[in-house]
């Protein structure tokens, strides 16, 4: 898992005024809002006989144990101990780990890395920020986040995977595809035709690849399908655990603005995109190994070149955290 970095992983409407219990990157996690709707996380198990801070209760800016009523504040220190009196002064090492978190465009996005290490800027794609509305949902699969995310990176399945819906009549050539990188956010130009009996062309042979069908993925876990100026599909994958992925997907779009009417589009909307997304699951399950690398034993095509540069932008933000970590 790549640390340091904001990662979505949560939508915004999932927590209301009870805390929750999730796993997130392989740890049992609970995230609260407090008594001014700021949104806090720290680990879900408390220090002192391990019980679900989850199933406790908020008190102002803190949760409390529902065992024996530790109280925690946002940093995971524990702040009052009810048995040994409200002055009783708690030492420091009473406290479980916690992670900065913020809440924006309904998502909720944690840093995955020390609290205080954190930087400011979250990494949305700047045209959904305003002036688009939106209708979505989550799921989880039972896959590894890279197995989920590579497969929206995939080019070359759309006229099988998806021959009945959007795939239908779609070339199986695929010229390309133009892989353009802005630091993390990756842009990539699809081309797909029909077999003429010609060769594929490779990225370099493809001129004007801007006015291409376009797809975004921005590092470490949200992307975009440009449909239109005025419509988009964005997808959120989030890391539970080594076998599970949520996944969230919403629909942006221009059109519709009277409310009705938008979830009424919305309504159908995600009807479709699950349709989509299970022909995706349904064969993605079936993949081995589980889990991806750069270096593993895959016979690659031209068409994976997406895949292959999600591989290598990965890898090399996990050493940059290795090195990093190591000379600290
Ligand atoms: S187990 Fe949480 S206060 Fe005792
Ligand atoms: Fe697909």
């Amino acid at each position: 898992m790549i640390r340091n970095q904001w990662y979505v992983v949560l939508e915004s409407r999932k927590i209301k005024r009870k805390p929750v219990g999730l796993v997130r990157f392989n740890e049992k996690l609970v995230f609260w809002r407090d008594e001014d709707n700021k949104v806090h996380c720290i680990h879900d198990i408390c220090c002192h006989r391990g019980a679900s801070l989850s199933k406790g209760c908020v008190h102002k800016d803190m949760i409390a144990c529902p065992f024996h009523g530790f109280e925690y504040d946002a940093t995971g220190q524990v702040k009052e101990i009810p048995a040994l009196g409200k002055n009783y002064e708690v030492p420091k090492d009473f406290r479980v780990k916690a992670y900065p978190v913020r809440e924006a465009y309904d998502l909720i996005w944690m840093w995955y890395g020390e609290m205080g290490s954190e930087t400011d800027e979250l990494h949305f794609f700047d045209d959904l920020k305003s002036d688009y509305f939106y209708s979505g949902f989550s799921e989880v699969w039972p896959v590894h986040y890279t197995r989920a995310i590579e497969n929206q990176l995939d080019v070359v399945h759309l006229p099988f995977v998806h021959k009945t819906t959007i795939g239908k009549g779609m070339g199986k050539v695929v010229n390309g595809p133009v892989v353009k990188w802005s630091e993390n956010r990756m842009t990539f130009y699809v081309n797909n035709v029909e077999d003429h009996g010609q060769a594929a062309l490779k990225a370099s042979e493809i001129k004007n690849y801007e006015s291409l069908f376009q797809l975004q993925f921005q590092m470490p876990n949200t992307w975009q399908n440009i449909i239109s100026d005025r419509v988009r599909i964005f997808a959120a994958f989030v890391p539970i655990d080594d076998h599970h992925t949520e996944i969230i997907i919403r629909m942006y779009q221009q059109y519709i603005k009277v409310p009705i009417l938008g979830k009424f589009l919305g309504y159908i909307s995600n009807y479709f995109n699950k349709i989509i997304l299970h022909q995706d699951r349904d064969v993605v399950m079936t993949q081995i190994p589980d889990r991806t690398d750069l270096k593993m034993h895959e016979k690659l095509i031209p068409g994976d070149l997406p895949i292959i540069e999600y591989r290598k932008k990965r890898n090399a933000l996990l050493n940059l955290d290795v090195k990093t970590n190591h000379e600290t």
